[in-house]
C-alpha cells in the first residue's frame, strides 16, 4: 500500500501558499485518518468514520488541500491570531456541511442513443437476457456507436459528464466497449478523454473490448480474443489511451479461461485490471479479481462465499452498483451488509449506462445503498469517496479531505451528510469545487 502524499510541516513557513480559506463549515466530513489511510480501503467500522470536524475550516493552495480543522484555531495557527490576509480568497459555507467530491469508479459514460424502449418492454415483462438475444442490449449500442463520430461521441459525454458534476461527481471512470473493433474502441477512448479534458472531470480510462463478442466473431470467439490481446490492448496500453482493461467475465459473455487470457496480457501490456464479475451468476470472477490483483471486481450480485472469502483478504474493492438492480426493477442486491461486516472493502458506483443503468447520479445510488443493500449513510459517503477512490487507484489524489490532495470538495445544500442520502431523489449539492475552484 502506498502512502498518500501530505504536507510537511516546512509547507507552515509559506503561509502565503493558502490561497483559499473555506469557512464557517458547520461539518466537514474529511473522512481523514493517517494511520487508516497507510492501511488500505476502508473496511468494517473504519468505513463509517467521517472524520467529522464542526465549525471547521479548509486552506487550500495550488489547487490542493494545505490543512483543515476547527476555524478559529486553523487561522490562529496559519496566521498566529492576525486576521486573514487579503490576498486569501474566502469562501463562505454558511454553516453548511462540506464533503470529499464523489468519485464514480464504474461508469459507460461513451455511446450514442439511450435505450428507453427496452426499460419499457422489461416493464412489460421481457428480461435483459432475453432483449438482448433479440438483438438489443449492448448490440443495439455497439452498432449505434460505431455509427457515430468521434465529435459526436464527444460532445454526449461531456454533457452526461457536466450532468454528473451537477450532482457532485469530481472523478470518474469512463470504459470503452460499444466499439468492438480496434478504430471504434479507440474512438470511445479518445471521446472520453476529450470530454473529460473539456469539463476538467479527473478520469481514469478503461478498455472494455471484452463487453462481449460482436456479431461478426459469433462463430470465431478465438479470433475475438486473438484481436483483443494481439491488436487492441497493445495499441491501447502503447498509446496509452487507457489506463486499465476491463471484461464481462460471465457464463454468456466471456469465460473463466478467456477472461484469464485477456487479463493476463492487458496485466504484462502494463494495465491494471478489473472485472465485470458474478452479475447474473456465480461464476468465479470475484476470485479471479483477487488471485489477479485487480483494483476491484464490480457488480457482485450474485457473489459466493468463495468469492466472499477472496475479496475479504485481498486489497482488490468490491465496487456495488446498487442503480442497475434497481433500474432493471429486481430485487437481488448485492449482499453489502454482509462482505462489509465480513471486511471486505466496498465501494460504489453508478454503472451509467444506456441499457441497464440511466442513472447518473451519486446521491442517488448511495439512497438506494442504504435503503436497498442496508448501508448506513455514513458508510455510503466513504463507499463513494475515499474507497471509490482506492478503486480506481486514485487514493494518492482524492477521496478525501486530506492534506495534499487536490482540493476537489461539495458544499452541500444543509449541515447533515446524511440528507445526501435520505433525500432520494434530491440534488444536495450547492457547489462544486475542482482543485480550489468553483465550477458553475
Ligand atoms: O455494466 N454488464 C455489462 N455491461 C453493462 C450493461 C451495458 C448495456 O446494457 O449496454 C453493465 O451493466
Ligand atoms: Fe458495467
Amino acid at each position: 500500500m502506498s502512502t498518500p502524499a501530505r504536507f510537511s510541516e516546512d509547507a507552515w513557513a509559506g503561509v502565503a501558499t493558502v490561497e483559499t480559506l473555506v469557512v464557517t463549515i458547520g461539518q466537514l466530513c474529511t473522512i481523514h485518518d493517517p494511520e487508516q489511510d497507510l492501511v488500505g480501503p476502508r473496511r468494517r467500522a473504519a468505513l463509517s468514520d467521517l472524520g467529522v470536524v464542526t465549525g471547521a475550516a479548509v486552506a487550500i493552495g495550488q489547487g490542493r488541500i494545505l490543512a483543515t480543522g476547527p476555524e478559529v484555531e486553523l487561522v490562529a495557527r496559519l496566521w498566529s491570531g492576525a486576521a486573514v490576509p487579503s490576498g486569501v480568497k474566502v469562501v463562505d459555507a454558511g454553516g453548511r456541511a462540506v464533503v470529499p467530491g464523489f468519485v464514480d469508479p464504474h461508469t459507460h459514460t461513451v455511446f450514442g442513443k439511450t435505450r428507453q424502449d427496452e426499460y419499457e418492454r422489461r416493464i412489460k415483462g421481457e428480461t435483459y437476457l432475453q432483449i438482448a438475444a433479440a438483438g438489443g442490449g449492448i448490440h443495439a449500442s455497439v452498432a449505434d456507436t460505431r455509427s457515430c463520430t468521434e465529435a459526436e461521441l464527444t460532445a454526449l459525454a461531456t454533457e452526461r459528464l457536466q450532468e454528473m458534476q451537477s450532482w457532485g461527481t469530481t472523478t470518474v471512470e469512463i470504459k470503452s466497449g460499444y466499439g468492438l473493433t480496434l478504430t471504434d474502441e479507440v474512438k470511445m477512448l479518445r471521446s472520453a478523454r476529450a470530454a473529460a479534458m473539456a469539463t476538467g472531470m479527473r478520469a481514469v480510462l478503461t478498455c472494455l473490448a471484452a463487453h462481449e463478442i460482436p456479431a461478426e466473431f459469433r462463430q470465431d470467439r478465438v479470433g475475438y480474443v486473438r484481436l483483443i490481446t494481439e491488436e487492441i490492448l497493445p495499441l491501447v496500453a502503447r498509446e496509452k489511451l487507457a489506463e486499465r482493461c476491463d471484461i464481462f467475465c460471465e457464463p454468456t459473455v466471456f469465460s473463466l479461461e478467456e477472461s484469464v487470457v485477456i487479463l493476463t496480457r492487458a496485466r504484462d501490456l502494463g494495465l491494471r485490471l478489473t472485472i465485470h464479475a458474478d452479475e447474473l451468476e456465480a461464476f468465479g470472477g470475484a476470485v479471479l479479481a483477487a488471485r489477479l490483483g485487480a483494483d476491484s471486481a464490480d457488480h457482485l450480485i450474485r457473489i459466493d462465499q468463495a468469492g466472499r472469502d477472496a475479496l475479504r483478504s485481498s486489497p482488490t474493492v468490491a465496487v456495488l452498483l446498487p442503480g442497475t438492480v434497481f433500474t432493471l426493477g429486481l430485487k437481488c442486491y448485492a449482499p453489502a451488509r454482509g462482505m462489509v461486516d465480513e471486511g471486505c472493502a466496498v465501494a460504489l458506483a453508478s454503472d451509467f449506462n444506456p441499457g441497464s443503468c440511466p442513472i447518473l447520479s451519486m446521491p442517488l445510488i448511495m439512497s438506494i445503498a442504504c435503503t436497498q443493500m442496508r448501508l448506513t449513510p455514513a458508510e455510503s459517503l466513504v463507499a463513494a469517496t475515499l474507497n471509490a477512490a482506492w478503486a480506481l487507484g486514485q487514493q494518492q489524489d482524492v477521496g478525501s479531505l486530506a492534506p495534499g490532495k487536490k482540493a476537489d470538495f461539495l458544499i452541500l445544500d444543509n449541515a447533515d451528510y446524511r440528507l445526501v442520502s435520505y433525500r432520494a431523489g434530491h440534488n444536495p449539492v450547492a457547489a462544486v469545487f475542482l482543485g480550489g475552484q468553483e465550477i458553475n
